[in-house]
């Protein structure tokens, strides 16, 4: 069946069989592997992405129940080059080892800073506690998502010198037989 979805921004047609889903979408047909595949059962989160800004597991979820709308993976998040704050954290405060969790985890940390720029920690932690690490032992994820909060508001407050360039989501399209 023909579906048309939003992609980190560019619109995609694309026929699909009607039980995909949505992971095997976004790794096997746009080649967008930086989200992982888990269990499979909705259980471990390295799946997350988000869907009109809300963090979903995509093993759990049709593809052509994101018709006509706006999935964001961990490809769409750096801007320009530039890594999202909370990949940054993340780096910085050592939150990632095998790297497998990370794109799920900071997924999952993306919209709740969406829906909630000063989270405690134990906002955090709820947020993230469907999304399983079996490297890190949690603290440093923690650390990194706290952190990326308090580089958010802190850049909020500071004074803006004209932030041309961004502006506007990707308008390309793409059209797949
Ligand atoms: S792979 Fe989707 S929740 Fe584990
Ligand atoms: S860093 Fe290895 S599972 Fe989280």
């Amino acid at each position: 069946m023909l579906l048309s979805l939003t992609v980190n921004g560019i619109r995609h047609e694309i026929d699909v069989p009607p039980a995909l889903r949505l992971i095997d979408l976004l790794r096997d047909e746009l080649g967008l592997t930086g989200t992982k595949e888990g269990c499979g059962e909705g259980e471990c989160g390295s799946c997350t992405v988000l869907l009109d800004g809300r963090a979903v597991c995509s093993c759990l979820m049709l593809a052509v129940q994101a018709r006509d709308r706006e999935v964001t993976t961990i490809e769409g998040l750096a801007q320009d080059g530039d890594l999202d704050v909370l990949q940054r954290m993340f780096v910085e405060h050592g939150a990632v080892q095998c790297g497998y969790c990370t794109p799920g985890m900071i997924m999952s940390a993306k919209a709740l800073l969406n829906e909630d720029p000063h989270p405690t920690e134990a906002q955090i932690r709820s947020a993230l506690a469907g999304n399983l690490c079996r490297c890190t032992g949690y603290t440093t994820i923690i650390e990194a998502v706290s952190a990326a909060a308090e580089m958010q508001e802190a850049a909020a407050e500071a004074p803006t010198p004209g932030r041309g360039g961004g502006g506007g989501a990707v308008a390309a399209t793409e059209v797949r037989p």
